[in-house]
């Protein structure tokens, strides 16, 4: 048992698709979270800025006295060198080995199809799960750098017509291919699954990233003893590196109406 709080960190808003699953699965447990906003995009940046950018949302989250960390961000979760997380001081888990196990289950046809940002499908990161999960295994990548700033910019609303025009230019050619799994590679996309199912069709799954991080999440925290006491009062804080008020409307639509409060960090001093 562990009375501390989960760390949790994006570039922006995205991770929030894992902290609303996070708080209803854990409702007992504490949430810190941070959110880049000062520095979101990170997924059109190099991997020594995501790392370097990385390195210090963690180092911010360690010093709030975290329990475990979840990198609630596709990007940051490819880029991560596999030897630096083994040796945080805490266990962390990555939102790109949860969707990848959770497509590799779904899937029928084998044909699963990734979006992210451009960072991350360079990295092929999904792509080697995949296939360390079954070698047989048809994967097709896209990477959509606009849904970030859409996401970002409020773009949200199911029927956007923007959205909606963007949405169906990137994920076409994914529809073509026959996929029948469709893995939301990048914390953000949730945000935007209604515009994503309308191009892919009801025959597709759609695999959240943030969700499928929050379930991992809960797994090893069970595994480990890390859970806090039964009866504990669960809450979130949320921190960011630019000013809270552009946060603030997002965690209410997407996390709770009460949640908070959101706090600005100098990330620069971490
Ligand atoms: N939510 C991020 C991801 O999952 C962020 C992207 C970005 O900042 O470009 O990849």
């Amino acid at each position: 048992m562990d009375e501390r709080a989960i760390g949790v960190f994006d570039s922006g808003a995205g991770g929030l698709t894992a902290v609303r699953q996070l708080r209803r699965l854990l409702p007992g447990e504490k949430i810190v979270y941070f959110g880049d906003t000062g520095r979101v995009p990170y997924g059109t940046r190099s991997p020594s800025a995501i790392f370097q950018y990385a390195r210090q949302d963690i180092a911010f989250l360690l010093s709030k006295n975290v329990k475990f960390l979840l990198a609630a961000c596709g990007t940051v979760s490819s880029i991560l060198p596999a030897d630096y997380t083994a040796a945080l001081p805490v266990p962390f888990a990555g939102v790109v080995d949860a969707a990848s196990a959770a497509a590799a289950s779904a899937t029928k046809n084998g044909r699963i199809g990734v979006i992210g940002t451009s960072a991350t499908i360079r990295t092929g990161s999904y792509e080697q799960r995949l296939h360390n999960a079954d070698g047989s295994f048809q994967v097709f990548k896209k990477a959509c750098p606009m849904f970030v700033p859409l996401v970002e910019n409020g773009y949200v609303a199911p029927d956007d017509p923007i959205t909606a025009a963007i949405a169906e230019q990137y994920l076409t050619p994914l529809r073509q291919e026959g996929v029948d799994t469709l893995i939301l590679g990048c914390t953000h996309y949730p945000l935007i699954a209604p515009a994503i199912a309308k191009v892919m069709g009801p025959e597709v799954t759609l695999i959240d990233a943030g969700r499928e991080g929050a379930l991992l999440a809960r797994r090893r925290l069970t595994e480990l003893g890390l859970l806090a006491p039964e009866g504990s009062v669960g809450g979130a804080e949320y921190y960011v590196s630019d000013e809270p008020v552009g946060f603030e409307p997002f965690i209410r639509l997407f996390v709770g109406a009460d949640d908070g409060p959101v706090t600005r960090v100098a990330i620069d001093n971490y």
